[in-house]
């Protein structure tokens, strides 16, 4: 079986306005800027994950996703993050490319879509039937590896302000992984900033926004000065992950 390719695009933040700002950049433009910069990896990807924060509080930001992506031949896996609104990016992003949540195969691997977003909050949760979803998607008979994917960091990165708004029920996210020994990594986006930390065996990243970065290992939110970046991750037929943050600086 082949090497599986992905482009992870995260926290676009995304508003109907085109020239529109979050925290003084414009969304819409330095997404653009990835897109052109990632080109060669974009075509060479098998599918592209959208891993939450798609838009910023503004349905409209959609049409844009669906502008810049929506004729890619390949799929465009979506989970809302927490200036997403799920029912309105399911309708917006319902169609192919795009998927929405479930689960997907590629190769020997099955990516695991998470909805961790809590209505009206910052900070994220997976409800049981999520946590469900996830151990039934994994269960025998599934591929011989998974990356799960949610849009805040399961465990802490080393901020204390982004921390205060990750995953508040990490452990039992941990406990269900600990019984699905199939699963290689967990990725996501949600603190603007490049990380990979380890559970166990299980590696854990954080990618950088499309947008504006958050300075890591700083006990506030501070702006970092680092430009717009995206993953790109190899999925091995033998479970091996490679991956390497592009940054557009
Ligand atoms: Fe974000």
């Amino acid at each position: 079986m082949a090497v599986i390719r992905l482009l992870q695009l995260t926290d676009t933040h995304l508003v109907g306005d085109p020239l529109g700002e979050m925290r003084g950049v414009r969304t819409l433009e330095t997404l653009r800027t990835v897109l052109r910069g990632a080109a060669a990896d974009l075509e060479a990807a098998d599918a592209v994950l959208l891993t939450g924060d798609i838009v910023h509080d503004d349905p409209d930001g959609y049409a844009w996703v669906r502008h810049e992506l929506g004729s890619l031949a390949k799929p465009v896996l979506c989970i809302p993050g927490n200036h997403d609104d799920p029912q309105l990016l399911r309708e917006a992003l319902g169609e192919p490319p795009f998927r929405h949540l479930g689960h997907h195969d590629l190769g020997a691997w099955r990516i695991v879509m998470l909805d961790s977003t809590v209505p009206g909050e910052a900070a994220g949760e997976l409800p049981a039937t999520e946590l469900a979803r996830l151990e039934a998607a994994l269960g025998p008979g599934s591929p011989s590896h998974a990356l799960v994917v949610l849009h805040h960091q399961p465990i802490p990165v080393g901020s204390a302000g982004l921390d205060s708004v990750g995953l508040r029920n990490s452990t039992a996210l941990q406990t269900i992984i600990a019984g699905l020994p199939t699963v290689r990594a967990l990725i996501g986006g949600h603190v603007h900033q490049e990380s990979e930390q380890r559970l166990g065996a299980v590696r854990v990243f954080t990618t950088p926004s499309t947008c504006m970065q958050f300075r890591p290992q700083v006990a506030g939110f501070e702006i970092d000065d680092r430009g717009p970046g995206c993953r790109v991750i190899e999925l091995h037929p033998d479970g091996g992950l490679q991956t390497r943050v592009r940054w557009f600086d």
